[in-house]
């Protein structure tokens, strides 16, 4: 028998990566001792911070007791007092809660759930989803469909195509060809308009969208006529609207949830990332009452095996106590505007940067080859990866900051992420606006 290789876990990084041991607070400490500041919480998702013991043993408690019953078979006192707890917070009438692993799988469910919705309803014609360009809803076959990222979607164009992209609400590059942005809520009625003149009255699903674009757009906030108008077109047009909160949610923004900066109610919530601070995987669907009464009477048929994980609402349910108790939305929204206008401060001289913006903190940097004319880089120059880079391999401690390309013409474009845990204090703030200043500048300089 000829030997076998050993096994190895497939990354990008491979070996090359640090082997993380601990984290508290803010900070992330490798198995030689080297500690980086978190400045991204990960993938935007750790909010409470690192380190919480209060949420360990909230997990290992419930597990001790029990770990698994299937959903289908049986609620748990973990998922109710989750709901409970939830359910006021939640910027919807009477919500019925689906929980599940994560983003992705929370979109694919609202997906599902539209389209059983509108069957109940028997308008089986209501099949076309709305989705944007510039927009990140996951990476499974559907929620990467609904996804306007077009180098994310471009291996696999022979399997996607079923839904329809509008325009992103990206004032910065609004109206500047490649981009597909729009800066004004009467552009974003206008296009809606046209493509329901397009496919026709009584056709169109839902409209899915993220209050303010993560990833895709870092942190791009949308004009403040844009949601009240989408909102009115979307209830005007029977059209429901499902909001991606899997990054805004949970108070990344300096509110509890991103919709509520507008006032505006969606008819479907996903959430996912700080629902439970990556402390387990788990993400859930919030339908409003109208839409899951009839769902729930249609008796809709759907399910994963780690769907309504006993473990994940303890878990969900602790963060929640720590993000209440500690005033944690709160302090999102104050180190948030603290933090921007420190990065203000230090980038106002730094010509590869466009803009700095975001709310709370979800804070993105737009990185341009030219100020004036807001020409990116190159693609293939890799501007983003190399900051990172500088920035994770700084001297003393390291610094993590997340990031996000092609935003500019769909090739084109780099920006940085910054969405630190919300228990940042004043030093930590100031490592952040200095590191990356000095990061950018590093790679300015080459
Ligand atoms: C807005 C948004 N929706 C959906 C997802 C997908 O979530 P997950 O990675 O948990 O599947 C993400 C992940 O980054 C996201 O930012």
């Amino acid at each position: 028998m000829t030997e076998k290789a050993g096994a190895s876990i497939f990354s990008r990084g491979g070996a090359a990566l640090p082997r993380a041991v601990s984290g508290d607070g803010a900070w992330i400490t490798d198995a030689t001792g080297r500690r980086y500041l978190d400045a991204a919480g990960g993938a935007i998702v750790v909010g409470i911070g690192h380190g919480r013991g209060a949420v360990a043993a909230a997990a290992a408690e419930q597990m001790g007791r029990i770990a698994y019953a299937h959903g289908s078979a049986f609620t748990a006192d973990a998922l109710e007092a989750w709901v409970a707890e939830l359910g006021p917070l939640l910027p919807m009438q009477h919500p019925s809660l689906y929980p599940v692993s994560g983003g992705s799988e929370a979109a694919e469910t609202a997906l599902k759930m539209v389209r059983a919705y509108w069957l109940a309803q028997g308008e089986p014609d209501r099949t076309v989803v709305v989705s944007r360009w510039g927009s990140y809803h996951g990476n499974t076959l559907g929620a990467l469909d609904l996804s306007g990222r077009r180098g994310l979607r471009k291996p696999y164009e022979p399997w996607l195509g079923r839904f329809e992209h509008v325009s992103a609400a990206y004032p910065y590059r609004a109206g500047l060809p490649g981009a597909d942005a729009i800066g004004s809520g009467a552009e974003a009625v206008a296009e809606l308009d046209a493509l329901l003149a397009r496919v026709g009255p009584g056709r169109i699903a839902a409209f899915v969208a993220e209050p303010i674009v993560g990833a895709t757009l870092a942190a791009a906030v949308p004009p403040d006529d844009y949601w009240p108008a989408v909102s009115a077109w979307c209830a005007h047009n029977k059209v429901l609207f499902v909001a991606d909160e899997v990054m805004t949610g949970f108070g990344r923004t300096g509110t509890w949830f991103g919709v509520n900066h507008w006032n505006v109610t969606p008819d479907l919530l996903i959430a996912a990332k700080g629902a439970t601070s990556g402390y387990w995987p788990f993400g859930f669907v919030a339908a409003a009452q109208h839409v899951a009464d009839p769902l729930i009477a249609s008796g809709f048929v759907h399910g994963f095996t780690y769907s309504h994980s006993i473990p994940g609402a303890a878990v969900a349910r602790a963060v929640l106590t720590i993000l209440r108790d500690e005033r944690l939305v709160e302090a999102a929204a104050t180190r948030g505007a603290q933090l921007r206008a420190a990065l203000v401060e230090a980038l106002a001289d730094e010509p590869w940067v466009g803009e700095v913006r975001g709310r709370g903190l979800l804070i993105g940097i737009e990185l341009v080859a030219d100020r004036s004319s807001k020409a990116p880089h190159p693609r293939s120059a890799r501007v983003t990866e190399r900051i990172l880079t500088a920035a994770k391999g700084q001297e003393g401690d390291g610094l993590l900051l997340y990031s996000a390309t092609a935003q500019a013409n769909g090739t084109d474009g780099d920006q940085l992420v910054i969405g630190p845990p919300f228990v940042i204090g004043d030093a930590e703030l100031d490592r952040i606006a200095r590191g990356t200043a000095a990061a950018i500048c590093a790679v300015r300089e080459g």
